[in-house]
């Protein structure tokens, strides 16, 4: 089931870009977690757009509704459901698209899976709006994993091939892990992320976009989660960032680079700490060996491609009269994704571990 995910923890996402709403059951919270809805509404408004110049203007409050799950602020260990109802949708800008379908976007590939009876205004089930009911699942999950010791963070790593500085290897604290989701625009080092608003805004003003990398770090996990094989750490949570549209890439640890290293290079020897339980000196695999979690800390790079959407011409072809065209995408489109795709990563690494923690 597509758009459904998890076993002792699990969801599903409804909803369509311009539709009545978008929304999200989750299951398998325990029950009595007091909720913070403050906490919750500064994490959706990460994401959400029409706040700074370099998202679209479509201006969405992301107010999840209740609808169950939760009386008195606290989980009652039912079904939680939430619903966000769509506002101000434009959908006369995406008609088009059934005939002429975007480069880069799910419009024809959608359309050979359900024959013209996808919904295409706004992108519909495709759309980067169904991420908002995501980060409500994943904000829930958030609050319940720090009361459990775990901390997930994130930053953009790099935009258009201008690098932030990683997360610190050596004693990350909660501070530098949490400190980028309190800027608008989420790096470590402001000055780099001048540079990459700057291109950002050079590529709109081309008609262009786009993409980057995102890391993410979850501190304080257990050691010993997941399991080998088809059950490992790195496959529950790829297959939750997968589910992230415009998602091209995955990486734990030092990822693909290990395949250019010495085994002498790339393995983490292992050393007591202080108080006598066994860590690794370095963490360039990431917080996972075979599947199954170490104790360090969880390290997570997302590569995101550049918005499909774009204004600059590029070759299409019109379905209905069998010709080339060329095509200028209208429409509120994000140039770049990558900022306020963040907190989405965010959420489906939380999702992840939280089902991993719960599963135990
Ligand atoms: C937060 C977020 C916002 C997005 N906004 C846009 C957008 O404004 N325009 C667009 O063409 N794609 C946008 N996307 C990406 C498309 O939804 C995505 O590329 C498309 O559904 C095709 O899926 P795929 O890239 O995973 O193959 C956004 C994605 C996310 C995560």
């Amino acid at each position: 089931m597509s758009s459904h995910w998890g076993t002792k923890l699990s969801f599903s996402i409804f909803g369509e870009s311009h539709g009545a709403g978008i929304g999200v059951v989750l299951e398998g919270i325990p029950a009595g977690e007091r909720l913070d809805f403050d906490e919750l509404g500064r994490f959706l408004l990460r994401r959400s757009p029409g706040r700074s110049s370099l998202s679209t203007s479509r201006v969405e409050g992301d107010e999840p509704e209740f609808l169950s799950g939760v009386k008195d602020g606290v989980t009652t260990g039912t079904p939680i459901s939430a619903l966000i109802r769509n506002r101000d949708t434009r959908s006369s800008d995406y008609a088009v698209h059934l005939d002429v379908p975007r480069p880069g976007h799910a419009d024809y590939s959608a359309q050979l899976r359900y024959g013209g009876h996808q919904d295409v205004r706004g992108g519909g089930h495709f759309s980067g709006r169904l991420t908002a009911p995501l980060c409500v699942a994943g904000g829930i999950a958030k609050q319940v994993l720090s009361r459990r010791g775990v901390t997930v963070g994130a930053h953009i790593l790099s935009i258009s091939g201008i690098y932030d500085r990683s997360f610190s290897e050596h004693g990350l604290s909660l501070d530098e892990l949490s400190g980028p989701g309190k800027k608008s625009f989420p790096v470590l080092d402001d000055s780099i992320g001048l540079e990459m608003v700057s291109a950002i805004e050079s590529a709109r003003e081309d008609g262009d976009s786009v993409g980057g990398r995102i890391e993410c770090v979850a501190l304080g996990v257990p050691g010993g989660l997941g399991e080998p094989m088809f059950g490992g750490v790195e496959n529950v949570i790829s297959s939750l960032v997968f589910g992230i549209p415009g998602v091209r890439g995955i990486e734990f640890g030092y990822g693909i680079g290990a395949a250019d290293l010495r085994g002498s290079e790339h393995n983490d020897g292992f050393e007591l700490a202080e108080n006598g339980s066994v860590r690794t000196a370095t963490n360039r695999h990431g917080g996972v060996l075979g599947g199954i979690t170490t104790g360090m800390p969880i390290v997570v790079k997302v590569g995101m491609k550049p918005t499909p959407s774009i204004a600059k011409l590029q070759r299409s072809v019109s379905l209905d009269r069998q010709e080339e065209v060329e095509l200028s995408v209208k429409g509120r489109h994000d140039p770049c994704i990558v900022p306020r795709a963040v907190p989405v990563v965010e959420s489906a690494v939380a999702l992840a571990l939280l089902d991993l923690m719960l599963l135990g």
